[in-house]
């Protein structure tokens, strides 16, 4: 997700220090492994990657009160925005980080993880990219070590070549698929929460794809 620009972000990001870790104060080794304690309770977590303009995490973290949310997105300008909805809504179950999913074994500590959240990443529609897709294999083995055994992955999509590519990465990493829609909008699913990206492409049309992964 592209915004123009915003030096501003750079200094106005401080004014939500109690939940957000900004570009020059990164989370790592000091809160691996010490979720549990810098949410003040053992409740489960749950990682949303990719998390945009946080739509989706305020909402979840307000239905779900009894677990405990961290929001990984690498783009800060964006990430205010989600900031800014979590201050809105004072929600004490939320964490956002300006952080790489790349390196994201450096904020957790293996099994630390309840469930993963991952809405709408970037397709890398060139063959060449197929490694920077979030659901390449290298990437599962990453959410495999951080994930509790039985953790799940929530996957949706718009882009049909990025999920059946996702779907074959799955089934090579011998993990469980289940709930597979390849037009969720056309259910009935009332306990859906709609992204910034969904609501923006569903509105043209585009039939949204999801599934549920589990991590054995
Ligand atoms: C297409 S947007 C989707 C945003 C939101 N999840 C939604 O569904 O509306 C993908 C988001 O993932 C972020 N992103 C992509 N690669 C990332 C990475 N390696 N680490 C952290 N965030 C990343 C982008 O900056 C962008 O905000």
């Amino acid at each position: 997700m592209r915004l123009r620009r915003k030096p501003w972000i750079e200094t106005a990001i401080h004014e939500f220090d109690s939940f957000v870790y900004p570009k020059d104060r990164p989370a790592g080794e000091a809160e691996r492994g010490h979720w549990h304690e810098i949410f003040g309770r053992r409740a489960p977590l749950y990682v949303e990657l990719g998390t945009g303009k946080g739509d989706f995490i305020s909402q979840i973290a307000v239905r779900e009160p009894q677990h405990d949310f961290i929001g990984i997105e690498a783009e800060q300008d964006v990430l205010y925005r989600a900031a800014a909805k979590v201050a809105a809504l004072s929600l004490p179950n939320v964490r956002l980080l300006v952080f790489d999913i790349k390196d994201m074994a450096t904020l957790f500590l293996p099994g630390e993880i309840d469930g993963l959240y991952l809405n709408f990443c970037d397709p890398w529609p060139k063959k060449r990219h197929f490694k920077r897709r979030l659901t390449y294999r290298e990437f599962l083995e990453t959410y495999r070590l951080l994930l509790k055994p039985g953790g799940k992955l929530w996957f949706k999509t718009d882009n049909r070549p990025l999920f059946e590519f996702s779907l074959e990465e799955f089934a090579a990493a011998g993990l469980t698929v289940a709930d597979v829609s390849y037009d969720l909008h056309a259910e009935a699913r009332p306990d859906n929460i709609e992204t910034e990206y969904e609501r923006k492409f569903s509105g043209f049309g585009e039939k949204i794809h999801r599934c549920e992964v589990t991590f054995p």
